[in-house]
């Protein structure tokens, strides 16, 4: 009897002790160094994991910021992350000190998939040589010059049919816009563009849509806090990483059809341009095939959802506020007419359909906290200290709400991009982010989106449906799109 007390006791004091020993350990772990930012509480293994809204992160920041102010510390998982608020907080750390923030933070999620190549999540000379490459292939492949411009032109008259297809019924136009920009960068990439009606590319749209959906779903957040545990669990990480693969696939066919054709002297498109380069790279470790897999799926991921949830704002922005669609028409049929579709240069001319567009970017504000970026040596930021390894957020919503810049920063309103009947871009306006990592198709997307608009506003009156309040609800996922919703497109 003794002896077996005794032997519980042993039991119960060693599982004590190592649940204080485990306990010191993470706090020795997690402990802010001196000076870090003002951080709340964290619970002990599970972090801040309590703080976060899956509903709408947003809100959980929205409190954080209320009471730390415009910079604090977040713990994500293991990793550490600073919030910066504010004009000339988000200055500081992108533009000013923007050298020691140039890197990205690796999350276990997209760790499964690529980790540090690519264009997006490499760092140092690999990026800087992939995306030299990529900007200055984009331009010879006409970005900027007339040949992508007819592109896009192209494409807004095959969007345009399949709208009229739908006779002014309500419809989702989800997919169709989707498939529009991601038939720009397809022929950029690849130099093929794909029917609103194939089903596997279609197929193919719904798996990268799914993916940017489930990345803001409470599994994947579990995923990214605690892989090991969460690893050996059912949920939504598991389908991440499943249609990864399948996106990998279709991207490797199109890059083993471009190496059986391919002529060195002659580049068709983006993965030709590579494959140069991969044969001019013997020695070095820059341009793979690994890699160039990598920048083409970045290139689908970065610029399919980000443009085609901007124009899915844009129409919804418009069925809302019918006035002011109405004046975007007026603008459009005296400047460009009927008769002909709208060109790039008519930009110039179409004011306040250019401000209209500014307000749908500034409003759907699609990247609130921009892509995450990670300290590469120890920095000072405001008098707090910020060690090499820390990811940082820029808050670019501070900027594009913020009160004493912005009339009615609440409110979907075009004037805030005019001044005397002309447009007029305001510094605060950020959707690409700033500095040398900021948005690297920002002229691609605003070429789409100018175009594409403007061309569908030329044709159809957009609408709610019959007896429907359409509702400016955010979904969260990798960018802020508007929730599913349908619509009609009425011919003009
Ligand atoms: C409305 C559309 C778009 C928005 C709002 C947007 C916004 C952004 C933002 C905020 C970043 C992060 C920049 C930073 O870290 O400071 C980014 C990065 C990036 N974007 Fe875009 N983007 C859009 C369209 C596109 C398009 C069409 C492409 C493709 C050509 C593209 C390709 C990229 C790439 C490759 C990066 C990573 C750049 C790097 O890490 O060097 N984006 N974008
Ligand atoms: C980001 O900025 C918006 C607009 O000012 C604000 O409501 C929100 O609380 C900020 N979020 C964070 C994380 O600081």
């Amino acid at each position: 009897m003794l002896h077996f007390l005794w032997d519980s006791i042993t039991l119960q004091t060693f599982l004590i002790s190592l649940f204080v020993f485990l306990l010191v350990a993470d706090y020795m772990k997690n402990r802010n160094p001196r000076n870090f930012p003002p951080t709340p509480f964290r619970l002990p293994f599970l972090g801040h994991i309590y703080l976060m809204d899956f509903k709408d992160p947003a809100v959980m920041v929205r409190k954080l910021s209320k009471r730390y102010g415009d910079i604090f510390g977040i713990h994500m998982g293991s990793m550490k992350f600073v919030m910066v608020n504010g004009m000339r907080l988000v200055r500081e750390v992108l533009i000013n000190q923007g050298d020691k923030f140039m890197e990205r933070p690796d999350f276990p999620i997209d760790e499964q998939v690529f980790s540090k190549i690519g264009l997006v999540s490499s760092s140092g000379h690999l990026w800087k040589a992939q995306r030299r490459f990529t900007l200055s292939t984009l331009r010879n492949f006409g970005l900027g010059k007339r040949s992508l411009e007819e592109r896009i032109q192209e494409e807004c008259q095959f969007l345009g049919d399949v709208f009229r297809d739908e006779q002014g019924n309500p419809f989702n136009p989800q997919l169709k816009v989707t498939n529009a920009v991601a038939n720009v960068i397809c022929s950029l990439i690849f130099g093929n563009r794909f029917d609103y009606h194939d089903e596997d590319f279609q197929s193919l749209l719904k798996l990268m849509y799914e993916m940017t959906v489930l990345h803001g779903s409470i599994t994947s957040q579990l995923y990214n806090n605690f892989p090991s545990i969460m690893k050996y669990l059912p949920g939504a990480h598991h389908t991440i990483i499943k249609n990864w693969r399948l996106l990998r696939k279709f991207m490797q066919e199109q890059i083993n059809k471009h190496k059986e054709d391919w002529n060195p002297s002659e580049s068709r498109d983006y993965i030709d341009s590579y494959l140069l380069e991969i044969s001019k790279d013997h020695d070095s470790d820059t341009f793979r095939e690994e890699h160039l897999m990598a920048c083409t799926l970045d290139l689908m991921f970065a610029g399919i959802e980000t443009t085609s949830s901007t124009l899915r704002w844009a129409l919804l922005f418009m069925a809302i506020h019918p006035e002011i669609q109405a004046r975007v028409q007026a603008e459009i049929d005296a400047v460009i007419g009927q008769a002909r579709p709208p060109a790039l240069e008519d930009r110039n001319n179409l004011h306040y359909t250019n401000a209209v567009i500014h307000e749908v970017q500034r409003k759907g504000n699609v990247v609130p906290f921009n892509v995450p970026r990670m300290a590469s040596e120890d920095a000072y930021v405001d008098g707090y200290f910020i060690p090499k390894g820390t990811g940082i957020m820029a808050n670019l919503s501070s900027l594009m709400f913020d009160k004493n810049e912005w009339k009615t920063p609440e409110h979907f309103n075009p004037e805030h991009f005019l001044k005397d009947g002309k447009f007029w871009k305001n510094e605060y306006f950020i959707p690409f982010s700033l500095g040398k990592r900021s948005c690297l198709g920002e002229l691609l997307a605003r070429s789409e989106l100018f175009l594409f608009f403007t061309s569908l506003l030329q044709k159809f009156t957009f609408q709610a449906p019959p007896d429907t309040k359409l509702s400016l609800q955010p979904m969260i996922g990798i960018a802020m799109a508007p929730k599913p919703y349908k619509i009609c497109a009425v011919p003009r």
